[in-house]
């Protein structure tokens, strides 16, 4: 076994050399698996390995049908964006007026909508959804008008446990309390472990909805500088840990900058939070959106304490109107139940059947591999369209799944003045400034990829890229 593993790597390796010296060149097909077997003298098997190594490394990518061919993404000639840095003072304020004028875009039909992060509705199993909802209260005695119990229908709960395998049965339906979408998960879960006035560690550039939930809740945020792709800086974090009541990350296609943190930073990041006994609320929203071989772990997975609050919704993949979500609170389980109950009594009935169903049915696992195909075709274009349209000093993320793309602009450019110019020709996007309470990434944005991807859509990166061009 271990042999094996090793000569898939070094398989990999000698391969992605040829990439980088351009032996193989983009659009190239590989050998097909079996004539490398006879190429390199090894097994089927360590081929296949070899070639899905490369394929989550995202240099090969597989075509249905066709073999394996040099990706787009390995040609890559923009930079990554920058690591943010530690500011424990200064002004701090959630940037409300800039969240707010962007949300009030979200109703104009006729907007391209880069801006939010919301799956574009052609995306959606919409009829299958519909389906689901006639079955769900076909298949209920109370027709969904009674209520539901205060931890959650328990179907939902055991169907998302079942749906949890990547945490290899360490999760169960008692574990899970439903939640009215993440957001009110991660306020959950920051509710039971925080008193105003605490501080909260969060990375940087950080998701606004956290921002804006702890200032709602009295709360200090503490930006921790965060890597473009390995995440947020542990020795950074080790410094502030002492200090802090609990931290919220999203490790997995973070929102915005898109890293999958690697497994060996979460095992250590869970050592660290139960060496400080500090709970961490992991966002893991975007989890099942993954464009390697398989799904992500989440730091849940590592943690023997209960300190890890996990959390997901249904929003990102299915129906972000359902208001569906879920938190396993770990050893804050009675608290969180206790909130839930005091704050909405319970969640509303009908909509945890049908998601339930949905799930039950296979029809999420199906939809998941079409959707997870389509916002990797919708990344190679997005990508590919940035670096023809924007300026060359451009830098960009490079997401391992979810939907969300981290442009960092000539530092001459004001994305928010910027904003108002595309608005004006119909295009949405996020100013980097919403992801900050210190007034920072000025000249960032967050493009959303995770629409249908059209000839306007492609047309009006153009005209952005041709905006930013004309700012400098
Ligand atoms: C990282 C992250 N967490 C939470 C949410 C909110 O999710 P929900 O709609 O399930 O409340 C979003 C939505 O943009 C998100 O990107």
């Amino acid at each position: 076994m271990k042999t094996r593993e090793v000569l898939y790597l070094k398989i990999a390796k000698a391969i992605t050399e040829q990439i980088q010296n351009n032996t193989l060149q983009l659009g190239d097909k590989l050998p097909s698996v079996r004539s490398a077997q006879k190429l390199y003298n090894v097994s089927l098997n360590t081929i296949k390995q070899a070639y899905l190594e490369l394929e989550s490394r995202s240099l090969i990518e597989s075509r249905p049908k066709s073999g394996y061919f040099v990706s787009q993404l390995s040609r890559r000639k923009l930079a990554l964006p920058s690591v943010g840095s530690f500011k424990s003072a200064g002004h701090q304020q959630a940037p409300q007026d800039l969240i707010d004028k962007v949300f009030g875009t979200i109703a104009d039909q006729d907007m391209t909508q880069f801006a939010l992060g919301v799956p574009g509705k052609n995306l959606l199993p919409i009829a299958k959804l519909n389906k689901s909802i006639i079955d769900a209260l076909k298949n209920r005695g109370d027709a969904a008008t009674g209520y539901e119990p205060v931890q959650g229908n328990v179907r939902l709960r055991k169907e998302v446990a079942k749906w949890a395998m990547v945490l290899e049965g360490k999760i169960t339906e008692d574990d899970l309390v439903i939640t009215s979408g993440a957001m009110n998960a991660i306020y959950h879960g920051l509710m039971a472990v925080t008193k105003p006035g605490d501080a909260v560690a969060i990375e940087t550039p950080a998701y606004f909805g956290l921002l804006q939930a702890i200032q709602l809740l009295g709360l200090r945020a503490i930006e921790i500088p965060t890597h473009p792709v390995l995440g947020v800086d542990l020795d950074a974090l080790k410094k502030q840990l002492p200090k802090v009541a609990a931290c919220c990350f999203i490790t997995n296609y973070n929102n915005p900058l898109g890293f999958q943190m690697p497994d060996e930073h979460k095992k250590e990041l869970v050592r660290l939070i139960m060496h400080y006994n500090v709970p961490l609320i992991e966002d893991d929203i975007y989890g099942n959106i993954y464009f390697g071989t398989s799904r992500p772990r989440p730091c849940k997975y590592y943690d023997e304490a209960g300190l890890v609050m996990w959390c997901g919704s249904v929003s990102k993949a299915l129906a972000p109107g359902y208001r569906l979500g879920w938190l396993a609170p770990g050893r804050f389980k009675e608290r969180v139940i206790r909130q839930k109950l005091v704050q909405t009594v319970c969640s509303p009935s009908l909509f945890p059947d049908v998601i339930a169903n949905f799930l039950s049915y296979g029809r999420y696992d199906h939809h998941l591999r079409m959707f997870r195909n389509k916002l990797y075709a919708n990344y190679l274009q997005i990508q590919k369209a940035v670096a023809e349209y924007f300026p060359d000093n451009t830098k960009m993320s490079q997401p391992k799944g979810g939907f969300m793309l981290w442009l960092e602009l000539d530092e001459r450019i004001c994305t928010e003045d910027l904003y108002d110019l595309a608005l004006r020709q119909k295009i949405n996007f996020a100013p980097g400034r919403m992801f900050s309470q210190h007034e920072r990434y000025t000249n960032c944005m967050r493009l959303n990829y995770g629409i249908e991807w059209t000839d306007r859509v492609a047309n009006d990166l153009k005209k952005l890229g041709r905006m930013v061009k004309n700012s400098i």
